[in-house]
């Protein structure tokens, strides 16, 4: 294992100290949180602090890893193995996370611990990380492929470095098309309601210098139906067998406008998204959170509720979009359409 240092997360080997940028606090606040154990990762994961389905799956095999190196003389491989269970079940939808946990425990059939030796784990760990790297990089100048001068583009929910350990996925295309001089304008939804697109994606765009307007969920039909918008790019959590995939709830509503106004509509993904053992988007497990988050809303600027405390909510996190709506898929391995989708397997 090496030192990194990712916008999102980073590891000090001599130190044995691994960190997350904590995202409920930006975009003013940037504040670090040290993860003592992959208790500290299940919370961080459950409560969004870390996010984004590449850098879940990275968050976790880092503190697999780190916990195995600190106290390797005390761990039995049962205990190894019930951590890596409870940090693979720490959020259902996006399948990064189980692949990654997957990854990092495929010795677990082996003979004995040895084989869960931090320095195997840490392997495991750094190989994930550098697969990451390298997807966001290949899916990036593919989806810029894409992109012609002076495109307006819609993205929703948050993709970028934060997201993943690397450019990002929707937001690395819009990076690399910006670098590429095309000259591009983005348009954020905000993404109620814990506002990633609001917070995290108009951080990135900032940082970057990427000029961008931000916009409530509810103005994307207006725009579209002026003509302002020419692509949409999103993100996705968990592509199935066919090509319908999950994404931040939004996202199916998204591209039902896109498809209404013929304005080409792609979800930018890892091949460690792709869940092939899922056949289609009616078998991917969505996320419920609480209330609150529908009640109100939280972050660097505090707490506010203004619905009725009592109220009663319905909040998935994500949903899905079916293949039909859906221009292509832009992956690490190529761009996907309906007629080329074998390739996923
Ligand atoms: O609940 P979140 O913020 O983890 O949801 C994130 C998304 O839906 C992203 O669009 C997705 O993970 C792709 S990120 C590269």
């Amino acid at each position: 294992m090496e030192t990194f240092n990712f916008l999102s997360i980073r590891y000090n080997k001599e130190e044995k100290k691994l960190e997350i940028l904590d995202q409920r606090k930006l975009p003013d606040i940037e504040e670090w949180l040290l993860v003592n154990d992959p208790s500290d990762m299940i919370t961080y994961i459950k409560q969004l602090s870390v996010r984004g389905a590449p850098l879940i799956g990275v968050g976790a095999s880092m503190s697999l890893y780190n916990h195995v190196l600190l106290n390797e003389s005390k761990l039995t491989k049962e205990d190894i193995t019930r951590i890596s269970m409870e940090l693979r079940e720490s959020r259902p939808t996006a399948v990064n996370l189980m692949y990654s946990i997957d990854e990092m425990m495929q010795v677990k059939q082996a003979e004995d611990k040895r084989d869960l030796s931090a320095e195997n784990l840490g392997r495991i760990a750094m190989s994930i990380i550098k697969n990451e790297v390298e997807m966001c990089r290949k899916m990036s100048e593919f989806g810029a492929s894409l992109i012609q001068h002076g495109e307006s583009i819609l993205t929703h929910c948050n993709t970028g470095s934060v997201a993943t350990v690397g450019a990002g996925t929707a937001l690395g295309v819009i990076r690399e098309a910006h670098k590429q001089g095309k000259n591009i304008h983005v348009y954020v939804d905000e993404t109620r309601p814990l506002l990633q697109g609001g917070r995290l994606t108009t951080y990135e765009l900032e940082r970057e210098g990427i000029p961008y307007t931000l916009i409530c969920d509810n103005m994307a039909a207006t725009l579209m139906r002026s003509g302002k918008i020419q692509r949409v790019l999103v993100g996705a959590d968990r592509i199935c067998r066919n090509g319908d995939f999950a994404n931040k709830i939004g996202t199916y509503g998204v591209s039902v406008l896109a498809h209404h106004h013929n304005v080409p509509f792609h979800a930018v993904a890892p091949m460690s998204t792709v869940d092939i053992k899922c056949e289609t988007g009616e078998d991917i497990p969505i996320e419920e959170r609480s209330s609150s988050e529908v009640q109100g809303a939280s972050g660097a600027f505090g707490t506010v509720r203004w619905a009725p405390k009592n109220s009663k909510t319905f909040n998935p996190a994500f949903d899905v979009t079916p293949m039909n709506l859906v221009t292509s898929l832009i992956l690490d391995i190529g761009i996907i359409d309906k007629n080329n989708l074998d390739k996923l397997k």
